[in-house]
């Protein structure tokens, strides 16, 4: 049976946490397969209202297993918490934690703080959760991998010149307080005590489980413009957000995912620096973000709002392979009395219908829009498509052939079950 990859084709905060927890109903396995606690999963359903950062979105059926894959970085404090509100909440999905995933030490979080200061006016806008510094010592091979939990005396013996190392670092080049020794061993024997019987190899359990026709979805976070070789570098996240990281974030073979699917949403946010051609400034994009209560939920930071942009959507399509689409929050745009489009870019007087790779190309390109009067009414969970208003139904067939991607859902409020069904993606 199939393993299905469910990624984000913008910049993040698509709805991903949504899809995931509807399709997870049909899964056995959902493993979270990049980033870290800079994403935030938001997941409303019977059980309650949720904010995931770590933890994988099928928590709430019981029959599927969660698992947290190798190519994400864990913040343990994080996560032990994570996994507390989850036994607390009686989510009866059960989780599992890689081996081989990283581990976000206190130095990570401490340097992503001051790299971020010294970068000054070229501050990339990190969530400041050490996501970068990790994956830093993971291609570097300093990295400290969740399966050294298990041997806590060994694990603390190594940190010791780790941590001398990284407090040259963090006092001699960014001027900042070192990290005390004592503190991360005391960690380290808090994470053993919480999260030992959590780590396991992953890997084997999905095959496992592949073997016995089981469905897995390999759960993206970011999107796709934030990948750390596709996206608008160096304005991007640390991590393969993409369907290259669903592999190797997982230890799955590509010929196993039967089905990618690119989740966008109807309009496109970005939080943090970086090129944003259809950004919507002033009172315009104040209106979409506080409509559409567009702040961060990791960081709470105001998200940059804009018109849907095509160009950098059939980019993401053809990058990933999408298959299918699934378009969430359409309800945001139900009172607006125009709806614009990005169909093509005007870049230095050529009109261009690919995404470029400099950024400050993309920094250059003025949109040209197609238009078309909104609907003005209220789509707010519709289930069913030929309930929708005809302008809403045109908005969609535009975006459909823009992408030349078929959408399958369409999501039109935060509870699971707002959603209009046009194709089952997972299927039993
Ligand atoms: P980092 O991932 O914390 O290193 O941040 C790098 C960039 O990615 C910043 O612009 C962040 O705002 C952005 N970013 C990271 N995670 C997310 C997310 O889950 N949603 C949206 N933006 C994100």
């Amino acid at each position: 049976m199939p393993a299905y990859a469910v990624i984000g084709g913008q910049w993040g905060d698509e709805g991903k946490g949504k899809v995931i927890d509807y399709l997870a109903k049909d899964a056995d396995l959902v493993t979270r397969y990049s980033g870290g606690n800079n994403a935030g999963h938001t997941v409303i359903n019977e059980h309650g209202n949720f904010a995931f950062h770590l933890v994988p979105c099928g928590t709430a059926w019981p029959n599927t297993l969660n698992a947290i894959g190798n190519g994400v970085v864990v913040d343990p404090n994080v996560l032990i918490e994570e996994i507390k509100k989850v036994h607390d909440a009686n989510l009866p999905g059960k989780i599992i934690i890689s081996a081989k995933a990283h581990i976000i030490m206190p130095y990570h979080v401490e340097l992503d703080k001051l790299q971020e200061i010294q970068r000054g006016s070229s501050a990339i806008g990190t969530t400041g959760r050490g996501i970068g510094p990790a994956y830093v010592d993971k291609v570097g091979r300093m990295g400290i991998r969740m399966g050294e939990l298990l041997d806590p005396q060994k694990l603390k013996t190594k940190l010791k010149n780790i941590v001398d190392q990284k407090n040259e670092l963090i006092t001699k080049i960014y001027d900042g307080l070192p990290i005390n020794i004592t503190d991360v061993h005391d960690s380290v024997d808090n994470w053993h005590e919480h999260l030992r019987p959590y780590i396991t190899d992953v890997g084997k359990k999905t095959n496992e489980l592949l073997n016995q026709n089981g469905n897995i979805i390999l759960e993206g976070a970011q999107g796709t413009l934030l990948d750390l070789d596709h996206g608008t570098y160096p304005y991007v996240t640390s991590s393969s957000s993409t369907i290259g990281g669903a592999i190797t974030g997982t230890g799955i073979a590509p010929k196993e995912i039967s089905k990618i699917t690119g989740i966008y949403k109807s309009y496109c946010t970005r939080v943090g620096s970086g090129p944003f051609p259809t950004e919507l400034t002033g009172s315009k994009g104040d209106k979409i973000r506080q409509q559409a209560r567009e702040f961060g939920t990791t960081t709470g930071r105001a998200r940059r709002v804009g018109w849907f942009d095509a160009v950098a959507g059939r980019f993401s399509a053809k990058l990933n392979g999408f298959d299918s689409l699934v378009i969430t929050r359409l309800d945001i745009l139900d009172e607006w009395e125009e709806i614009k489009i990005c169909c093509e870019y005007e870049l230095d007087g050529k009109i261009i219908a690919d995404f470029p790779i400099d950024i400050e190309q993309l920094g250059r390109c003025i949109p040209k829009y197609k238009s078309l009067s909104g609907w003005k009414t209220s789509t707010s969970g519709i289930t069913q498509y030929d309930d929708l208003p005809k302008q809403a139904q045109t908005y969609l067939a535009i975006l459909e052939s823009e992408l030349a991607v078929p959408i399958y859902l369409i999501s039109t409020g935060p509870e699971r079950n707002e959603v209009i069904t046009l194709n089952e993606i997972v299927t039993r």
